[in-house]
């Protein structure tokens, strides 16, 4: 039931988010609502446990985010860890450390763990050959090279993805390779890397995890390292050509570092050991129990690749656990830090303050647990008003309120108790052992649920026994009624704390209660006949639909800037680039049209007379569609005179006019400013 199991101690990580952006909705949801609820609840169950938190700071996003903004990557993830430490510490994340992966400490940290891997000979290296930028000097990653996409020609795309058709790519697929650097083409140049050859790994992976978790772990996270697995393992570079990370300590590796998912993970070492002198038996005993905290897109760094270097490396444990959740999505999307398409945490704690335990219940009854889940206003609204507002805070409320109007809001003393009242106390004293099962096995939708259902309990034992229509006939029973009902009360405020901590906390401060541990959650009877309370505290209130409306239309004007901006990409994609020389060898001048008919038996064709201050020329132009020659006559425009003269319909056209055309086919000319006279130089 609430026994421990056979483990000393817990270390309890949540992913390391990039200090490239703040905290939304889908982190919260994925990783640390429910990191939270697991670690408060093993600290109120007395389990030594530590629960690690920390900024990934390094890796390319981060440093091309400083690159666009001309500052330095320091100052990035500066600006990002404090905004994203700040919001997580408001919101009740309760970290025993919140650390970050540029303190030296971590630097120190993953360097000794890569040198012990490299002294072992557990790495291989390998000269490949990479795109090097030569106005700068530096190797260009994946993310600094763009160019034209093989598949759809978008001019934009990286070299690792186009991001307008989605085909991952690899940097020499593109076309006119572009250095984000320089604007230069790179060249390709040797460069020497260090791999972790996860191949020699895979018969013990599939030992350990294959065979030793097929029963622990969740569906979804045996079944991505399964199939892993089964495709077949490949050595994995852990070295990168940058300068923003942990430096490669070994002779000759001046430019490079770490590759950020070697560093990061080992993060989670080096903020126990900036945590705890006795950091060490938080990761090299083996009654320690590990688990990892994660979104489903980091199943294969925890799973698989860290484990692998935990193991090579040899003195560490492993993870017992790593229970990923899957993706939130909002209202129908994918969430997305570049389209803004997310509900921000900080600016969630601005506009609506003192709302923690709504979005921490709404996310964890939506969790995405086994797949994935949807988050909507209209059902935030309404897990706020109908489950929040409507069971929990209306059955504590309306406890209190009786409590202080019949009995001065001293405890009542319990009389002799019905059939009805000893069925609601023993349903009562099973839902704790419900929840810790529910919870050790990292069910926390299941253990919300039973928290949930012991306030359904209360609310409907109140209902069912309608003590204000007992009152002042049946003083007595409305005395056991409300006492039973007190006891509820209390009993939430000890369950819903891992789940809904600052009401709990409101609910203790009301029943003037202290904090219990878990296994006092069976006793049932923390009231004393006579006890003063508080004056009561309401819980939650109703979110009107005007507040959901503008959450609504904040995402709808997110939506409608999206539109516009692809709108923009609508148009065609630029051409390959050219040099000026290029440009130079055209011979366009400013010129006006001085007369203007149909060429016959064509409907594109007009035959235009200019005067393009040099002469007097004859051009055939495929614009009939688009312009009466009567309309014309007298147009100023544009011509290119040096191009070579064609034949069209028996006529000699003797060079072009210029033509701008919309995305939706009108043509307009391109008309020189008034002043430009007659054969003034367009250049
Ligand atoms: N920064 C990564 C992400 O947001 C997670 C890193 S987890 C750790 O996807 F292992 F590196 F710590
Ligand atoms: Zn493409």
């Amino acid at each position: 039931m609430m026994e421990r199991p056979d483990y000393k101690r817990y270390t309890v990580t949540s992913a390391l988010p990039y200090a490239n952006g703040p905290i939304h909705i889908g982190h919260l949801a994925g990783v640390y609502v429910p990191a939270d609820i697991f670690v408060r609840f093993l600290r109120m169950n007395g389990e030594d446990v530590i629960f690690i938190g920390g900024s990934d700071e390094h890796g390319v996003p981060i440093t091309i985010k400083a690159l666009q903004q001309g500052i330095h990557p320091q100052q990035v993830v500066d600006k990002f860890h404090g905004i994203i430490k700040q919001s997580f510490e408001d919101f009740g994340i309760t970290f025993d450390i919140y650390s970050r992966t540029s303190n030296p400490i971590h630097h120190e940290t993953a360097s000794a763990f890569f040198k012990k891997m490299y002294g072992a000979g557990q790495f291989i290296e390998k000269v490949s050959q990479q795109y090097y930028d030569e106005a700068t000097g530096h190797f260009l990653a994946d993310r600094y090279i763009t160019g034209t996409c093989p598949h759809c020609q978008y001019d934009k795309a990286y070299g690792d993805q186009c991001e307008r058709c989605g085909t991952s790519l690899n940097a020499t697929d593109l076309i006119n390779p572009k250095s984000v650097l320089s604007g230069n083409a790179p060249v390709l140049r040797e460069t020497r890397h260090w791999f972790l050859p996860l191949d020699q790994y895979e018969p013990w992976l599939r030992e350990w995890i294959l065979e030793g978790h097929k029963d622990d772990w969740k569906t979804n996270v045996y079944g991505q390292c399964k199939s892993w697995i089964d495709q077949g393992l490949q050595p994995r570079a852990v070295t990168r050509d940058l300068d923003w990370g942990v430096k490669v300590p070994v002779d000759g590796a001046d430019g490079k570092v770490l590759y950020v998912w070697f560093d990061a993970p080992i993060g989670y070492i080096s903020a126990t050991r900036e945590l705890r002198p006795d950091w060490e038996k938080y990761w090299k005993d083996k009654e320690t129990k590990l688990v990892h905290f994660i979104g489903k897109d980091n199943i294969v760094f925890h799973c698989i690749i860290f484990p692998a270097m935990l193991k090579a490396e040899g003195t560490y444990i492993l993870p017992d656990n790593v229970p990923a959740n899957e993706f939130l999505n909002l209202e129908g999307d994918k969430i997305s830090t570049s389209r803004n398409w997310a509900v921000w945490l900080h600016e969630y704690l601005q506009e609506f303050p003192g709302k923690q335990d709504v979005l921490r219940y709404v996310l964890t009854a939506n969790a995405p647990e086994t797949k994935d889940n949807d988050f909507t206003w209209k059902d935030f609204q309404a897990k706020n008003n109908n489950e929040l507002v409507a069971i929990l805070g209306n059955f504590v409320n309306r406890t209190m309120v009786l409590t202080h109007k019949y009995f001065e809001g001293l405890v009542p003393q319990q009389g002799e108790l019905t059939p009805g009242d000893q069925a609601v106390l023993h349903e009562m004293k099973q839902i704790p052992s419900r929840i810790a099962i529910s919870l050790y096995a990292y069910r926390f939708r299941e253990a919300l649920a039973e928290m949930m259902n012991l306030a359904r309990l209360g609310n409907k034992y109140l209902t069912d026994n309608e003590p204000w229509k007992l009152y002042p006939a049946d003083k007595v029973r409305v005395a056991t009624v409300l006492h039973i009902s007190l006891q509820i009360c209390a009993g939430l405020s000890i369950i819903a704390e891992p789940f809904l901590p600052f009401s709990a906390a409101k609910i203790r401060q009301t029943l003037n209660l202290p904090r219990y541990p878990w296994k006092d959650a069976l006793l049932c009877n923390w009231l004393e006949p006579g006890q003063k309370l508080n004056p009561p505290e309401l819980l939650f209130e109703k979110i009107d639909d005007e507040t959901i409306q503008k959450q609504v239309q904040k995402l709808m004007d997110t939506k409608a800037e999206n539109a516009s901006a692809q709108a923009v990409t609508g148009l065609k994609p630029a051409k390959p680039e050219i040099i000026y020389e290029d440009f130079t060898k055209m011979d366009i001048r400013a010129g006006t049209i001085l007369e203007a008919e149909k060429v016959a038996k064509t409907d594109k064709l007009l035959k235009l007379k200019i005067d393009t201050g040099i002469d007097h020329r004859t051009v055939v132009s495929g614009i009939a569609a688009y312009f009466k020659p009567e309309d014309i006559i007298g147009k100023r425009v544009s011509i290119l005179v040096n191009l070579a003269p064609r034949k069209l319909k028996g006529i000699d056209s003797q060079g072009m006019i210029l033509m701008a055309e919309n995305t939706d086919g009108t043509l307009f000319f391109v008309t020189p400013d008034e002043g430009v006279q007659n054969g003034g130089d367009i250049k």
